[in-house]
């Protein structure tokens, strides 16, 4: 673990903490901006939480345009200057973003946001929502498992939300909209904004509601992250009537929301429904296809080609493959905030939820049996798992993008350690592993994953493997974890030749097709994948 009162980004470079005087200083910046962008006519909008989607959203409303073609908001993004997270305002405010992904629209916007129509700025100063006419609240809000693979053992952290809450409702004026974004528990915005911000909105004497609104985002860090903000449907509600009609204009005058038309719901709880209802089908699906995953690697059957023979018919082709178990932020824990609110904020006591939480809990499992490929390939070649090298290409959770949160691959890098394996890294879109490095005096370093596991002191020294190729010499299994490109294609003689001796390859995305399968296999190393029962067919064909 490490200590430290300064935020290092992922490049590696510090930022100390800033202080009380700082904070005043600060204030005095974003009140003389707003008052010249008032001037020009914008509205003030604070976006709290500058994460993988409050970034970029910030960044798509200070990008927008009235009728005019003149930037119609002033952004203020709003991160709380916490180790993890502190650095990303520094790094915004040069007009770089904070966050990594495939899109290049995602930096272009951001640089011409912040440096050219200085429409965008960041901050850590709460003070900052004393300026805004519109708060959209894109902080997290994470849930607990307290066992893997059980995610009734758990709760929501509502805590920090309500705290969010609470500060809005102190520093806003009676006008502000404020649109929650972020994944809560359905009944949240009606049963604990509402009557959290009503109450602070009394003692200040404000009469009349908070104007509360609720749109999920179904923002996807990748190849269109932009575009999957900005041009997309979007589901909205508000508390009232006035604050429903407040969000549709808002929305409209942010995204294109010409092309991709709103779907405007009667109450809050249905949109976050909704929310919870769209990731819980998704984990859901990825659910199914486990069990199927098992019967194919033991019945000599290539799930692969079962998946696209499926996917012809246009009713089913949502059919996909699962990987190495289901991570993002998202898809874990969706489901369980339904669960939780079911019983905790709408006050039931029965057990209605079968599949949404069996999804969850099915999905959390399954990464776990790649350690058990590597276990049984590297037994085929007659080595043992305890002190052999691995590499694992990829961290993240899906290809292309750098998010490592509750990644696949942190569950198989955790349990083969645990095995006593030695493992590298390597993940192009990766500098540092957040959830793996871990911070003395962070908060979340003790909620992660590792608390599953025994024996994982070892990867307090994990670096990222900067060189695939290097990363490669002498070890005994490569662990295909992630299909992000850069392993689409590699070529079965050359990695041979970098690794210097028969190695065990482990498939868990459907990566490799039958040429590279038995190409890997003349070179004298055993292949096994999750879901490709016929490797046994390819490699008895060698043999006759
Ligand atoms: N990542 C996705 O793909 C995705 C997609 C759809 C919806 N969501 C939802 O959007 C929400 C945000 O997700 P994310 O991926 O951006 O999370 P994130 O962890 O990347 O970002 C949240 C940010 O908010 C900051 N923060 C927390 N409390 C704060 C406070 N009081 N004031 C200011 N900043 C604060 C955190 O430090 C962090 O930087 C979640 O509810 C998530 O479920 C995420």
């Amino acid at each position: 673990m490490k200590t430290r009162n300064v935020s290092i980004s992922p490049a590696g470079e510090e930022f100390p903490l800033p202080d009380a005087q700082a904070a005043a200083g600060e204030l005095e910046r974003l009140r003389g901006l707003a008052a010249e962008q008032r001037k020009l006519g914008r509205e003030v909008v604070v976006v709290m939480g500058v994460g993988f989607v409050g970034a970029v959203m910030a960044a798509v409303v200070a990008d927008s345009r009235k009728p005019d073609g003149e930037p119609g908001k002033f952004v203020i993004a709003l991160q709380r200057p916490s180790l993890r997270g502190y650095w990303k305002i520094p790094v915004l405010n040069r007009g770089v973003s904070p966050v990594k992904a495939e899109d290049p629209e995602v930096d272009e916007l951001i640089h011409r946001c912040v440096l050219e129509t200085r429409t965008l700025t960041a901050t850590f100063t709460e003070d900052a929502l004393e300026l805004a006419d519109v708060v959209v609240v894109d902080v997290q809000c994470n849930y607990q498992k307290n066992s893997l693979g059980d995610v009734r053992n758990g709760t929501t952290d509502m805590e920090a939300l309500e705290q969010a809450f609470r500060t809005i409702a102190e520093k806003i004026g009676p006008e502000t909209l404020v649109l929650i974004e972020t994944t809560v528990p359905p009944g949240t915005t009606e049963q604990i904004a509402f009557p959290i911000m009503k109450k602070i909105f009394e003692t200040r004497g404000i009469e009349g509601n908070p104007l509360l609104a609720h749109s999920y985002e179904r923002v996807m860090p990748g190849r269109h992250y932009v575009a999957s903000v900005r041009d997309y449907w979007r589901v909205c509600s508000g508390i009232d009537e006035r604050a429903r009609e407040r969000v549709v204009r808002f929305l409209e005058e942010v995204l294109n929301t010409k092309e991709y038309p709103l779907t405007v719901l009667d109450r809050p709880i249905e949109s976050e429904t909704a929310k919870i209802v769209e990731n819980s089908y998704r984990a859901a699906i990825l659910a199914f296809m486990d069990e199927w995953s098992l019967f194919a690697e033991r019945n000599g059957v290539d799930l692969k080609r079962v998946i696209e023979a499926v996917k012809v018919r246009p009713t089913h082709s949502n059919l996909i493959f699962p990987g190495p178990g289901i991570g993002g932020y998202c898809l874990p824990k969706d489901g369980a905030l339904g669960v939780w609110a079911y019983r905790h904020i709408l006050g039931w006591e029965d057990e209605i939820f079968r599949f949404t939480a069996q999804a969850i809990d099915t999905n959390d499992m399954r990464s776990l049996h790649v350690p058990q490929m590597v276990r049984d390939a590297l037994r085929n070649m007659g080595e043992a798992i305890a002190a052999a090298d691995i590499l694992l290409l990829g961290a993240s959770y899906r290809p292309d993008v750098g998010d490592t949160r509750y990644s696949g691959s942190e569950l198989i890098l955790r349990r083969l350690t645990e095995m006593g394996a030695s493992v590298r890294v390597h993940d192009p879109y990766v500098e540092s592993w957040g959830e793996i490095e871990g911070l003395e005096d962070d908060p979340e370093s003790s909620k992660g994953y590792g608390r599953f596991f025994a024996r994982q002191k070892n990867l307090e020294r994990l670096e990222i493997e900067p060189d695939m190729w290097k990363a490669m010499r002498g070890v005994k299994s490569i662990v295909i974890a992630v299909p992000h490109k850069h392993y689409l294609d590699l070529d079965p003689d050359r990695v041979a030749e970098a690794v210097g001796r028969p190695f065990a390859v482990v498939d868990c995305f459907c990566i490799l097709d039958d040429a590279r399968i038995l190409r890997y296999l003349q070179l004298g190393c055993e292949v096994k994948g999750l879901g490709r029962g016929h490797i046994r067919r390819l490699k008895d064909s060698l043999k006759g």
